[in-house]
């Protein structure tokens, strides 16, 4: 089959670059001339762990190639999927759907027989409807059914999460264009994805409603860890004690700093918004929405603690920068707010991030960047672990201690076992547990 890629940033470049893994032929199309020309000669423009090869592999097979002219794209595309940005709108954090609607219009254009149009970018309740409102008022003999498919991989996992997806959600009106998505997912037939077809709308809310639930679950997780330090519990323990119950799953109960990265905290603020609008408002998400909040501050209060109860001109390192690991992706990262919790408090922030310090650099003001981890450390009054990479989760412990000014292990996604940190002589503090 043949599939036009509308926007080649994250969602669409894996989408495009697995569709064609798949067999199938894919254009990725993208307005930006010098992201398609870095994408032709090889450079991807994110850091996702496989996808290069991915793309090497199928370009040189022909299935997968790039362009800025969505027009030849789109013309004889059997599906042109919609995978533009939608960025929280300034001031009232609706997302920003003129990419969607500008790329609908674009699209409509250039139809020429029947065409599956999908939206694939996470967008409101009603979407759907409004890009077929788009295409139809644009060009009223187009032949063309809007869907949502909406995507539920994890950046770092994401090639992974497309090939064996836990479900595949189809929102159509019509049969005939369910049919067509259907196929282009058959060959995860083997892999027995369930395959659900819904309603559009049912669909849009779908993604949404997965996004904030498990946003919830860690707002939870991360209540509970405050509880667990007030009356003495460990809070992993907790976690495996009611992950077992399969009616709770073990999943998504890693407490730690905050949910961030680019569609938690976008997409609980846009369902926050689609649910006054219809006015049913979502007010356990609201709440999740105002905790998760509060905590990423709260955690540089946690570093200050134990610090004494003052960073005032100490050095203070911080290990991992971006949102969660395998990425270079700072959007809402957690890193953000606790850093300038710690310079607000007068300290002076030296940090180390395997992937993220060039993403970091135009974020942050006043940081220092080391180039390893035990460089960060040197001379350090307390040291942060914000990011649970793999590079942190075996660190010569005695080497650090050796290095530091004071001894003192902030942990805020318990990579490490409270006795191991005591053992090399640190003062041990992390999320939810006994120091
Ligand atoms: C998330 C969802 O997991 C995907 O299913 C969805 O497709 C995607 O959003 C999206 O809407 O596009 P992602 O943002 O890549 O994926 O990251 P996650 O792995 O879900 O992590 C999100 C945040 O939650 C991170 O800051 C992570 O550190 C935090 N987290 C996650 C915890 O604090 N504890 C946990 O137990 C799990």
């Amino acid at each position: 089959m043949r599939v036009a890629m509308v926007g080649s940033g994250y969602v669409g470049l894996v989408s495009g670059a697995c569709f064609a893994d798949f067999g199938h032929n894919v254009v990725c199309v993208d307005k930006d001339p010098a992201k398609i020309e870095a994408l032709t000669a090889g450079r991807m423009p994110i850091f996702e762990p496989g996808l290069d090869t991915l793309v090497a592999d199928n370009v040189r097979q022909g299935r997968l190639s790039f362009t800025t002219d969505l027009a030849a794209g789109v013309a004889d595309a059997d599906a042109v999927f919609i995978a533009v940005g939608t960025p929280s709108r300034r001031g009232d954090g609706f997302a920003d759907l003129s990419f969607v609607f500008q790329a609908a219009r674009d699209i409509a254009q250039a139809l020429t027989r029947f065409t599956v149009v999908v939206t694939k970018s996470t967008v409101p309740v009603g979407t759907g409807d409004e890009v077929e409102r788009i295409i139809r008022e644009s060009r009223p003999a187009a032949e063309v059914a809007v869907v949502s498919n909406p995507e539920f991989l994890r950046e770092g996992a994401a090639i992974a999460d497309f090939k064996r997806p836990d479900r595949i959600v189809i929102g159509a009106e019509e049969a005939r264009a369910a049919e067509v998505i259907s196929e282009l997912y058959r060959p995860l037939y083997l892999n027995q994805a369930p395959i659900l077809v819904t309603s559009r709308r049912t669909a849009e809310l779908t993604k949404y409603a997965a996004n904030a639930f498990l946003a919830t679950k860690i707002t939870f997780i991360n209540e509970m860890a405050d509880l667990c330090e007030q009356v003495g519990a460990d809070v992993q323990q907790v976690a495996r004690g009611i992950g077992l119950d399969n009616r709770i799953g073990p999943k998504f109960l890693h407490a730690g700093p905050g949910y961030g990265g680019s569609c938690f905290p976008k997409d609980t603020l846009a369902l926050v918004k689609t649910a006054q609008d219809a006015g049913s408002p979502v007010r356990l998400v609201e709440t999740v929405v105002a905790v998760n909040d509060s905590r990423k501050r709260a955690m540089a209060r946690k570093v200050i603690l134990a610090c004494g109860g003052s960073v005032r001109g100490k050095r203070i390192a911080v290990l991992g920068l971006t949102f969660k690991p395998n990425t270079d992706d700072m959007r809402d990262a957690p890193s953000l707010a606790i850093i300038a919790g710690l310079q607000d408090a007068g300290a002076r922030v030296v940090a180390y991030d395997p992937e993220g310090m060039e993403q970091a650099r135009p974020l942050l003001s006043g940081v220092e960047y080391a180039e390893d981890p035990y460089s960060c450390a040197e001379k350090a009054d307390a040291l942060v672990i914000v990011t649970e990479w793999n590079a942190f989760r075996a660190l010569d412990l005695a080497r650090l201690r050796a290095v530091m000014a004071a001894p003192v292990l902030v942990d805020l996604r318990n990579v490490y076992r409270p006795e191991d940190a005591r053992r090399y002589g640190f003062a041990y503090t992390s999320v939810g547990r006994a120091p």
